[in-house]
C-alpha cells in the first residue's frame, strides 16, 4: 500500500502534473485534484481546503516539478527586481536541496545558478545586497544562501569565466550539504560544541563529499570543496589537516569564515562588523592559515 505525504501549505500552488489526496473521514485518501490541474494561488488563499497529501510513489517527480516551479518563481523575482522575494525563493530551493537528500532536487541546483547568472551578471552589487536580507530560513539554510551570494558576487567583481562562476557557485551552495546529514540541534546550537559534538560536526565535510561525489550532475572540483572548505594551508584544519588544497576550497573556506564571523557570529561567539571580520581573518593570513593573495582578492571585491 502507498504511503502519503504532506504537501506544505506554501507550496500547494506550484504542483500542477502529481494529483493530491485528501484524507477522509472514514480514514483513506480519496483524489483531491488530478495530475495536470492546478490550485488556484488567489482561490487558496480564500477558501478553506483540507490538508493535501502526495503519494509516495509520486515523490520523485513531484520533487522535479517543485524545484522546476521554484526556478520559475526565482526567475520572475529577480525580473521583478525584488530582492526580497528573490532571497525568499533562494531559500526555499536551497532548504529543499539541502533537507530532502534527493537526487531530483539537487539535480535542480545547476539551473538555479544559471538563473542567477544569468539575470544578475549586469548588475555586480545585487549578490552583495542579497546577503543583507534576512528571512526566516534555519541557520544553515541562512549560511548557504550568504555563501552563495558571496562567492558570485567575487566571481563577478573579478570577472570570472563564466565555467569557473559556474563550478564555485555550485560549490559554495553545495560546501555543507554534509551538516544536512547531522543532528539539526547540533548545527543550529549557539553554544560552544562538547569534544563529542565537535567530533560529529567534523564529519561534514566528507559526508558531504561523498554525496556530492555520488551524483554525477557535479565536477570533482564541486565535490573536492565540500570535503576541503575547513582544510588550511598550514595544516591546522580538519576532516585530515592536509596542506594542498584546491585554490577552489580556500575561497570557499575564507568566504565560509568570513560569513561566520560577520553575518551570524561564529557559535558562542558575538556577530561582527565586516571590517572587524576581515582583520580577524587578517590575523589568520598573516599566520599562515590561508592565502594572501585570496584574502586580497576577497577584500577588494568587498570594499571596491
Ligand atoms: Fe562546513
Ligand atoms: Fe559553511
Amino acid at each position: 500500500m502507498s504511503e502519503f505525504i504532506l504537501v506544505k501549505k506554501s507550496q500547494i500552488a506550484l504542483f500542477k502534473d502529481i494529483p493530491f489526496y485528501y484524507h477522509t473521514a472514514a480514514g483513506n485518501y480519496a483524489l483531491y485534484k488530478k495530475k495536470g490541474e492546478r490550485l488556484d494561488e488567489d482561490r487558496l488563499s480564500k477558501v478553506k481546503y483540507p490538508d493535501l497529501y502526495i503519494s509516495d510513489a509520486d515523490k520523485d517527480i513531484a520533487l522535479k516539478e517543485l524545484m522546476s516551479s521554484l526556478n520559475n518563481d526565482l526567475k520572475t523575482k529577480i525580473s521583478e527586481g525584488k530582492l526580497k522575494d528573490v532571497r525568499e525563493t533562494l531559500s526555499i530551493i536551497v532548504d529543499e536541496a539541502l533537507t530532502s537528500g534527493n537526487e531530483s532536487t539537487m539535480d535542480a541546483l545547476p539551473d538555479t545558478i544559471d538563473i542567477l547568472m544569468g539575470r544578475y551578471n549586469k548588475n555586480k552589487g545585487a549578490m552583495e545586497y542579497l546577503t543583507q536580507i534576512a528571512s526566516n530560513s534555519s541557520i544553515l539554510v541562512e549560511h548557504t544562501v550568504n555563501i552563495t551570494a558571496l562567492t558570485l558576487h567575487f566571481c563577478f567583481h573579478h570577472h570570472f569565466p563564466e565555467s569557473d562562476t559556474r563550478q564555485l557557485a555550485m560549490a559554495a551552495l553545495l560546501h555543507d550539504l554534509g551538516c544536512s546529514q547531522l543532528d539539526k540541534d547540533l548545527i543550529e546550537s549557539k553554544k560552544r560544541l562538547t569534544d563529542g559534538q565537535f567530533s560529529t560536526y567534523i564529519t561534514h565535510p566528507q559526508l558531504g563529499f561523498e554525496l556530492i561525489r555520488d551524483n554525477a550532475e557535479f565536477d570533482v572540483a564541486v565535490s573536492t570543496v565540500a570535503l576541503e572548505h575547513h582544510e588550511r594551508i598550514d595544516g591546522s584544519g580538519y576532516p585530515t589537516g592536509q596542506r594542498r588544497i584546491t585554490s577552489y576550497a580556500q575561497l570557499i573556506g575564507l568566504i565560509d569564515c568570513y560569513e561566520s564571523l560577520a553575518y551570524r557570529g561564529k557559535k558562542f561567539r558575538k556577530r561582527r562588523k565586516p571590517y572587524e571580520a576581515l582583520n580577524l581573518i587578517k590575523d589568520e593570513v598573516m599566520s599562515g592559515r590561508f592565502s594572501k593573495e585570496i584574502f586580497r582578492q576577497f577584500t577588494s571585491c568587498l570594499t571596491r
